[in-house]
């Protein structure tokens, strides 16, 4: 399965992944997808947002266990973010088949569309559509960098945007959601363990900052005439790593957009993407609050105008107990694995389904800890024994 998906979608300079929604390189993934389901004689269909699902079994029995996890990525992201749990849900498939595994319930893998939220800036946009976390006015307005919004993005892909929209009848069927994922930070590597339980994501959002000053010569406006809008962003930027280190949590300003753009000229607009995450809400609030308090400041200093749109949010998510529990108990008694329960500050599809159905997640060790990069990795040993715990866990759930 690697062999054939790991040149999809790969930028031949950076060895990065640019799978973004609805381009040729999401198609290649979606074709690849659906291979490996018709390969195994699984049931195929796409969603109304065109999320991608194979089934073992008739979903429509209910209480179905559904594995999977997404494709596309960040820019010049790595391998396993996302392809990790698609391509562990059809090996713990193939290996619950070899044990001659019985299933009591309908089994299926789905690879959920546009995870990263790389090209519209939202992240999770299947899995928020499909649960009602979205609503259908807010995904029509979702507009990329070239002005393409995601209706016509996905008509020009070949699919429907008049469908899209909640789906509570699909979700219905569902009694568990399991998802394994890459571990994206060092705990399993510190703790020297393979694969480990998630506890809770913590609570996230983007938030855009359009700092509007003035464009002028670069050469013969005089410093104090200026109203250079990149002077309050440098600040801001710096402010955000002053209010995340003093509350314990991260903020970033990592994209970032200027107009006119050109060497030689003092920019007009600076347009900075703040993405913050904090163990509670509290701390988040206190943030974002901080940065936009800071930023206002800096704005005013220069004559700069500044307007702060919150993007995105996710609340903190708190997977299932019961479900963890299940989990650490399978694994805990059908392998020989310790097995860690960990928070995290990453965005998931599972975490944006919990609210509306059990969900958990596997995470399998990082030896680096590095993410949504190219050298992201993780041992060919610590991925299969995340196959095996997915396959374990799959046969607790479904096969009881
Ligand atoms: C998704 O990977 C996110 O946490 O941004
Ligand atoms: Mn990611
Ligand atoms: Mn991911």
């Amino acid at each position: 399965m690697w062999r054939d998906l790991l040149p999809l979608g790969r930028h031949s300079a950076s060895r990065g992944y640019r799978r973004y929604a609805w381009t040729g390189a999401d198609a290649d993934c979606r074709a690849w997808f659906r291979a490996q389901a018709e390969a195994r004689g699984l049931a195929y269909e796409v969603d109304r947002n065109g999320n991608q699902w194979a089934w073992a079994g008739d979903p429509a029995d209910g209480d179905a266990v559904v594995t999977g996890s997404h494709l596309d990525s960040v820019p010049d992201g790595g391998a396993f973010d996302g392809p990790l749990g698609v391509v562990s849900a059809f090996a713990a498939l193939d290996e619950l088949r070899g044990r001659g595994a019985r299933f009591g319930k309908p089994l299926g893998i789905v690879n959920f569309g546009d995870e990263e939220g790389a090209r519209f800036g939202l992240a999770c946009v299947g899995s928020r559509l499909t649960a009602g976390r979205l609503t259908v006015d807010q995904a029509r307005r979702l507009t990329d960098g070239d002005g393409i919004t995601l209706p016509r993005a996905m008509e020009a892909a070949g699919y429907d945007p008049d469908a899209i929209g909640p789906d509570p009848e699909r979700l219905d069927r569902v009694g568990a959601f399991v998802e394994l994922h890459v571990e994206q930070g060092r705990a399993l590597d510190l703790s020297g363990d393979p694969v480990g339980v998630a506890s809770a994501i913590w609570p996230h959002g983007r938030w855009r900052f359009d700092f509007r000053g003035e464009a002028n010569h670069a050469g013969t406006t005089r410093l104090t005439d200026r109203r250079d809008p990149m002077l309050p962003y440098a600040e801001t930027v710096l402010a955000a790593r002053r209010e995340a280190g003093l509350a314990g949590a991260v903020a970033t300003f990592g994209k970032i957009a200027v107009e006119p753009n050109g060497v030689n000229a003092v920019p007009s607009l600076v347009r900075g993407w703040l993405d913050s995450r904090a163990a509670d809400q509290a701390r988040l609030d206190t943030v974002v609050a901080g940065v936009e308090k800071a930023a206002r400041e800096y704005a005013a200093a220069h004559g700069v105008d500044l307007d702060v749109v919150r993007e995105s949010f996710t609340p903190v998510v708190e997977f299932d107990h019961v479900l963890r529990d299940e989990l650490t108990r399978i694994l805990g008694t059908d392998s020989d694995l310790t097995v860690p329960v960990l928070g995290t500050g990453a965005g998931h599809d599972a975490g944006i389904l919990s609210g509306r159905i059990p969900t958990a997640m596997l995470f399998v060790r990082n030896p680096t800890g590095v993410s949504h990069s190219p050298a992201e990795s993780a041992d060919e040993d610590d991925c299969v024994a995340g196959v095996l715990a997915l396959a374990d866990v799959l046969e607790g759930l479904a096969c009881a």
